[in-house]
């Protein structure tokens, strides 16, 4: 018996622009269980802008007659104005954006609607939105970093005079400046920055032209394609082309150190806002109260940051997870790759928005950082220095101000409140100039290195950043933000 005699008299699925081998609909289970609409729709103004470019390549190609390409953009431009608009319906039995548009599409001008797929599929259309999309939202994201840096660095200008223990083990360690402090976060954000302009360097690649797997059959000049949609690069391999997702995991994997380092600052935040750090004052704004006790001030946008960390690191092991195990090429278990995605860049997007407005309105309380420097021996490596001055071997002399940080704390005592006696005693290389280096002003202007706390070099830092951030903005204003 042939396979045509088996086949049940039944007709075409119509309903489904793929339907023509399906003999009946698909389950209802299923169309809402494979469809990615629900959250693929954020990519439409990709779509069109990269079919406008595609239908404009099957021009050249001779493939469509101009009048035809006229048409179908056309088309695409109306339906872009109507979905801006709302107008535009996304159903679930359209699967995705690139078939709610192309049946649209065909609504608007009939069967020619139906000739921009030719010698595209979705595999390629797909990776090219998701790249167009990147290349934005890396943008954005990258504005915003830069805000929250000139927050940071207004921060650091505003209290120059400020200084406060830094910690190692959060025990404390040395007194440096607050600025000091602020400007290792603007060196973290431009860190990430950097990575992010990194991935951009291979997202900026055009893949339309891979077909689903093989390449195409049509003569369509790929670089011109990528001329008209800014890439410097087209892929060299359609295979590779359909299945790469390393640019969605080097974006999730530069936001989640970006997170850490949000994280961080989050958890600074919520110590120094202590009762028992006292360090700041948070912005109002930024808290909110107990329904139960009244005097409560809560931390909650530094906590949810630091806990919306945990969720970007969940989205990267996710997608490595997800595209471990898959053959080549193009696998429908990709799509898992959009919410990731999206809910990871909505996550760091607002919370580097919060941090640039709330770190604007930022109080620092000098009273209490500056009570915390001269308590706690911070100066302990300051006199242990002077001794090397002398000559005393530094194994030697931190041994000697141990044993006199020993005397102190059985006495009561901190380091400037010994006498010149209490010094010499403990070693004969101490004179009456020792108790010159037991300030914390002076320890912190002694660590003049480049990258040191001391006021210069943190002053001189400052200008250099406000030099670098300077020019970015121009760069910055130069590129108009989409919405
Ligand atoms: N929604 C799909 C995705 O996100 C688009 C590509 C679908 N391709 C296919 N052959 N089913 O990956």
């Amino acid at each position: 018996m042939s396979h045509s005699q088996n086949r049940p008299a039944q007709k075409p699925d119509k309903t489904k622009l793929w339907g023509g081998r399906f003999l009946s609909q698909t389950d209802t289970l299923v169309e809402s269980f494979t469809a990615s609409i629900g959250f693929d729709c954020r990519l439409y103004e990709y779509d069109i802008e990269g079919s406008v470019a595609h239908c404009k390549t099957l021009q050249r190609a001779k493939v469509l007659s101009a009048r035809e390409s006229h048409t179908i953009i056309k088309g695409l431009r109306q339906i872009r104005e109507d979905i801006r608009a709302g107008r535009l319906i996304w159903k679930e039995e359209d699967e995705d954006v690139h078939m709610s548009i192309e049946r649209r599409l065909t609504q608007l001008i009939g069967p020619l609607g139906g000739k921009l797929h030719t010698g595209r599929s979705r595999n390629d259309q797909i990776t090219l939105d998701l790249r167009l999309y990147l290349r934005d939202a890396l943008q954005h994201l990258q504005q915003d970093m830069h805000r929250l840096q000139q927050s940071l660095l207004a921060l650091a200008e505003r209290y120059i005079d400020v200084m406060m223990p830094g910690y190692t083990h959060l025990q404390r360690a040395q007194p440096v400046l607050f600025s000091h402090h602020a400007l290792a976060y603007v060196e973290m954000m431009e860190r990430d920055k950097g990575r992010l302009r990194d991935a951009l360097v291979r997202i900026n690649v055009m893949p339309i032209g891979s077909g689903a797997l093989a390449g195409t059959n049509y003569p369509i000049d790929r670089h011109y394609t990528a001329t008209l949609l800014k890439f410097p690069k087209i892929t060299q391999n359609s295979l590779d082309a359909v299945s790469d997702r390393d640019y969605v995991i080097e974006v999730l994997s530069g936001c989640a150190i970006l997170m850490m380092h949000l994280s961080r600052l989050s958890e600074e935040l919520i110590l120094w806002s202590s009762q028992e750090f006292q360090f700041i004052d948070l912005p109002d704004g930024f808290c909110t109260g107990s329904s139960m006790m009244p005097q409560k001030k809560n931390p909650d946008v530094p906590e949810l940051i630091r806990g919306k960390t945990g969720r970007v690191y969940g989205h990267l092991f996710g997608l490595l997870t997800t595209i471990k195990g898959l053959p080549l090429s193009y696998n429908r278990d990709l799509q898992e790759d959009k919410e990731p995605l999206f809910d990871t860049i909505d996550t760091v997007a607002t919370s580097v928005k919060i941090y640039a407005e709330l770190l604007a309105q930022l109080t620092v309380r000098p009273e209490p950082m500056n009570k915390a420097v001269s308590e706690g021996f911070l100066l302990a490596t300051e006199l242990a220095d002077y001794l090397v001055q002398q000559g005393v071997p530094f194994r030697e002399s931190h041994h000697i101000v141990g044993n006199l940080v020993g005397e102190c704390l059985a006495k009561g005592k901190d380091l400037h409140q010994l006498t010149q006696q209490d010094l010499f005693k403990a070693s004969p290389s101490f004179d009456n100039k020792a108790f010159h280096v037991l300030t914390p002003e002076a320890a912190i202007n002694q660590k003049n290195v480049v990258g040191g706390t001391a006021t210069a070099q943190v002053t001189s830092q400052i200008k250099s950043w406000k030099k670098i951030l300077r020019s970015e903005s121009t760069t910055f204003s130069k590129k108009k933000r989409t919405p």
